[in-house]
């Protein structure tokens, strides 16, 4: 990557210094070198010599001048000049032939993936809805972020083991099962709806029959120990809701590895609750058993409850143990809501403490999402309802469909392109946002065919082909040359090799809008190119060249990052 290699170069110009006795020899910090915000300050920038000036007393400037040298010395020409300005910033102007060399690589279909990840096992845990009640927009974050991170760690080498972590155990079911015995009598041709009906039901009679809750009690007990019964109507409880799940993963065109769900660890939970006691973690209070945390740093987790009826807590201790013991992976994504920090904070230090991160360098992240809101408010049903994500995807196609509706397609290809432009719209206005923050659902942003939308993008990579196909010519690269460039031209070829580090960054920080903000920015400055020049009618073969592999690079970009964020792109628009 080009940023590594210039923070190297500053590298090896401090050293080359310091054995010059020019500066003496200090500790240094991690060389980092940043973009400037302002185009007039170059590429890329580093502040490494008011660091070592700190250290050395010596002037920054001097310094900087110092590293200047040493750097065209050992590179002239990746760069076009290096700058050094008060109180002591290096900037650095990257030469054209740079900037042409990563135009060249951005043509490649595999340009922005790494092998970092080499021999590396990432584990994403997302979607994970629960079972008998419809997947609301709540599980739409986790389902679309996850993918999105699931697919950046693949592209950066990594292995990735996806898994959709259903919520199909936990006492939740004993009432549910009560319920359909006292309404349904046991039978369960039932919908979804109906499902979260009878749950609903049973939660505002119970508040007036403490009966009811003990039949609930009774009943979770029962599918814990394996009766039939029970465990006939838990099974049919999960085939009815995975219908459902999965008509919405086929809409959204979203593929897990695996689902094993919560009830795939109840066999483990003994051994992990006699693993928690054997090393003095538990506790028993009021005739629960809980996790304890020394001197009290976090509040304690739930293990067992009163009734001996395991938690949600103690099926992902057992979770991340197996999860631990069998892939050995080096990090563990869950992509959760943020209601669930707490739950996560217990969980990982609990992990700690019971000694299973055999490797320092194992990390256990939650990246947790925001809500949805709309712009007034809570985002609910007219009756305050929570919103089915079915009927969300459904009306954004709709909505898609209306925008498309004066093209020249046949019917049919009008409903396809509206299907991806409306759930890619969906899906980009949720990831273009950083994941902690809310998200608000607004359709007039979500399918502005001007703004940061995903149709904007779409339309842009459409764009881009369509000028390719018509330019018909089969593009020799060897040939390509440096032509005098004009300002448009050179902004986005100083977006373009930054596409590497991007992706990595957007890794690093679990952070899919990274990716967004840059196939944005990337498309506005094609766009805006594309309005004020020629490209297919210039007479000098080399500029015609020129701009054509500018067209190619930033379609093959943005269809990467689309790719990448779970986003198709209709062959028109
Ligand atoms: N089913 C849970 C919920 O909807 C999310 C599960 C997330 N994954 C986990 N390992 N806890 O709240």
């Amino acid at each position: 990557m080009l940023k590594e290699k210039i923070e190297n170069l500053i590298r090896r110009a401090v050293e080359e210094l310091q054995d010059q006795k020019k500066i003496s020899k200090t500790n240094l910090p991690k060389i980092k070198i940043e973009h400037p915000r302002e185009k007039n300050h170059g590429d890329y920038a580093t502040n490494i010599a008011m660091v070592i000036s700190k250290q050395t007393n010596k002037s920054p400037l001097k310094i900087g001048e110092g590293l200047k040298s040493q750097i065209l010395k050992l590179k002239p020409d990746l760069f076009e000049k290096i700058e050094v300005v008060p109180p002591g910033f290096v900037n650095f102007f990257l030469s054209e032939k740079t900037l042409i060399r990563q135009l060249k690589r951005a043509t490649k279909e595999e340009y922005g993936s790494s092998k970092i990840g080499k021999g590396k096992k990432v584990i994403v845990d997302y979607s994970s809805p629960n079972i008998a009640k419809p997947f609301g927009i709540g599980h739409l974050r986790s389902t679309i972020i996850g993918q999105a991170l699931y697919n950046i760690y693949r592209f950066l080498g990594y292995k990735t083991i996806g898994d959709n972590h259903l919520g199909d155990w936990g006492s939740q079911f004993g009432k549910l099962i009560a319920a359909i015995k006292k309404w349904k009598k046991g039978k369960t041709d039932l919908s979804i709806e109906q499902l979260e009906k009878l749950y609903i039901k049973f939660h505002k009679e119970a508040e007036k029959n403490p009966h009811l809750v003990e039949e609930g009690r009774i009943w979770f007990r029962k599918l814990e120990e394996g009766d039939r019964e029970a465990r006939r109507i838990w099974r049919a409880c999960i085939k009815i809701s995975l219908r459902e799940f999965k008509k919405i993963y086929k809409l959204l065109g979203v593929k897990i590895d695996q689902t094993l769900g919560e009830s795939f660890y109840e066999v483990f939970l003994p051994q992990i609750i006699k693993e928690v006691k054997s090393k003095g973690f538990a506790k028993k209070s009021q005739g629960a058993l809980i996790f304890e945390y020394p001197k009290n740093q976090l509040p304690p987790a739930m293990l067992l409850k009163s009734d001996g009826a395991t938690t949600y807590f103690t099926r992902d201790l057992a979770t991340i143990r197996y999860r631990l013991k069998r892939y050995k992976p080096c990090l563990i994504i869950y992509e959760v809501g943020a209601e669930q920090k707490l739950h996560f904070r217990q969980l990982f230090r609990a992990v700690e403490m019971l000694g299973w991160l055999k490797s320092k360098r194992t990390k256990l992240i939650h990246v947790a999402h925001g809500l949805y809101r709309t712009k007034t408010g809570k985002f609910s049903t007219r009756k305050g309802g929570t919103v089915h994500l079915e009927e969300v995807l459904n009306e954004a196609v709709l909505r898609a469909k209306k925008i498309i509706e004066n093209s020249k397609e046949t019917l049919r290809e009008k409903e396809k392109i509206a299907r991806i432009v409306g759930i890619g719209a969906v899906k980009y206005n949720d990831l273009s946002e950083r994941p902690s923050k809310d998200i608000v659902f607004d359709w007039e942003k979500i399918l502005n065919l001007k703004g940061n939308s995903g149709p904007y993008l779409q339309y842009t990579c459409v764009r881009c082909q369509s000028v390719l196909k018509k330019a018909k010519t089969k593009m020799d690269l060897r040939k390509l040359k440096i032509v005098p460039l004009n300002e448009e031209e050179k902004d986005i070829l100083r977006e373009i090799y930054k596409f590497p580090e991007i992706i990595q960054e957007s890794a690093e920080e679990f952070s899919p809008n990274i990716i967004c903000n840059f196939i944005f920015q990337l498309s506005q400055k094609y766009n805006l190119f594309y309005d004020l020049h020629p490209i297919l009618k210039v007479k000098d073969p080399d500029k015609k060249r020129f701009r054509l592999t500018l067209t190619l690079a930033t379609e093959k970009i943005v269809r990467t990052g689309l790719n990448l964020l779970g986003i198709s792109i209709p062959k028109r628009m």
